[in-house]
């Protein structure tokens, strides 16, 4: 039974009894209902350790399309889980806390969108998978920073395109594909943060180190950086290069797979430009805790629903993205 209270709070705050071990219990409600946890590479790293599938947001969309699990948990940020459930409509699409949304998506509401497309009728939609199923149903083709190069290829040279909504991911594909897409002035305020006077501190602090960075970050970043690409992208650069040392322009919490992956390479984190945090994190993605996901799992709820008309509107674009990035090898 879901209390009234949780439901107002969006999460369930049942106190978890000390005893309880909670990773070894997670895998067994897990077996014992068929549920597979999806996390993304910024959430705290006791959710990543006890997950099935680590992933950035196409491999968890492309995960979740072909899952046989019952119940799919999403331990990411609100437009992770609809996506999951716009592309299953039949599983229970559990998000141990409701409230775990994102800035980038909330800076794209659908009806300002809708207004937009009718002031320009003859605009392709390009939307990044940071948007509400509303947004998605309102959109050609939707992108992740894995393939969104792909994706705006996609499209003849000549054909006039709303990107939307990061303006600094939509700046980044105009420079690399020569193109000059409409860009909505949408943004990530954990990306957003990242300063040219932070990392030019690092790099002199470590001359030797390369810089990586997440296409959301602002322009005058990336031009700093030695490589831009999404999580996955960049996880597989840090793997891949002879170099040991990495300045990680991105939401902290990747440095978790990167240094299993590499254990004698060394990544810094970058912090923002106020305050006195060592790293940048998305407070989003750490409204995921282990005691949350036990009780989403034990009580299976919060859960997402969406109106199905809608979900199917939504479906299109990401299916078009699944078929372009196949098609790309991704
Ligand atoms: P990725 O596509 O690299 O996973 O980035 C997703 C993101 O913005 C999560 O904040
Ligand atoms: Fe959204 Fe930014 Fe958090 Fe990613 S890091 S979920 S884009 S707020």
């Amino acid at each position: 039974m879901i209390k009234d209270e949780w439901r107002e709070r969006g999460f369930i705050d049942e106190p978890v009894p000390e005893s309880v071990e909670l990773k070894s219990e997670i895998r067994r409600l897990c077996k014992e209902k068929n549920a597979v946890i999806m996390a993304h590479y910024y959430t705290r790293s006791e959710i990543q350790d006890v997950a099935d599938f680590v992933g950035d947001s196409l491999a968890l969309a492309q995960q979740a399309a072909k899952t046989d699990a019952d119940i799919i948990v999403m331990c990411g940020v609100h437009f992770m889980a609809e996506t999951n459930k716009i592309l299953c409509p039949d599983k229970l699409v559990l998000l141990p806390d409701l409230n775990a949304g994102c800035s980038l998506a909330d800076s794209c509401p659908a009806e300002e969108l809708a207004k937009y497309k009718q002031e320009h009728p003859d605009y392709k939609v390009v939307a990044y998978v940071n948007t509400s199923a509303a947004v998605k149903a309102l959109t050609d083709v939707v992108v992740t920073s894995s393939n969104a190069r792909e994706v705006v290829e996609s499209f003849p040279a000549d054909e006039k395109i709303i990107f939307a909504p990061d303006k600094n991911l939509g700046n980044y594909l105009n420079a690399i594909t020569n193109r000059s897409m409409m860009l909505w002035n949408g943004g990530c305020h954990v990306h957003e943060e990242f300063s040219i006077e932070k990392i030019v501190e690092l790099k002199s602090a470590y001359p030797d180190a390369k810089i990586l960075a997440h296409p959301e970050c602002k322009s005058g970043v990336l031009a700093l950086a030695h490589y831009v690409g999404s999580t996955a992208a960049i996880l597989s650069y840090a793997q891949n290069d002879e170099c040991d040392t990495f300045i990680v322009v991105t939401e902290s919490g990747i440095l978790h797979e990167m240094q299993k992956r590499c254990p004698n390479k060394k990544f810094i984190p970058v912090p923002p430009l106020t305050g006195t945090c060592a790293c940048n994190e998305c407070n989003y993605m750490r409204l995921n805790t282990l005691e949350k996901l036990y009780n989403c799992l034990r009580f299976e709820w919060p859960n997402v629903e969406l109106d199905e008309q809608l979900r199917e509107r939504a479906k299109l674009p990401i299916e078009r993205m699944l078929e372009i990035s196949a098609a790309a090898g991704k």
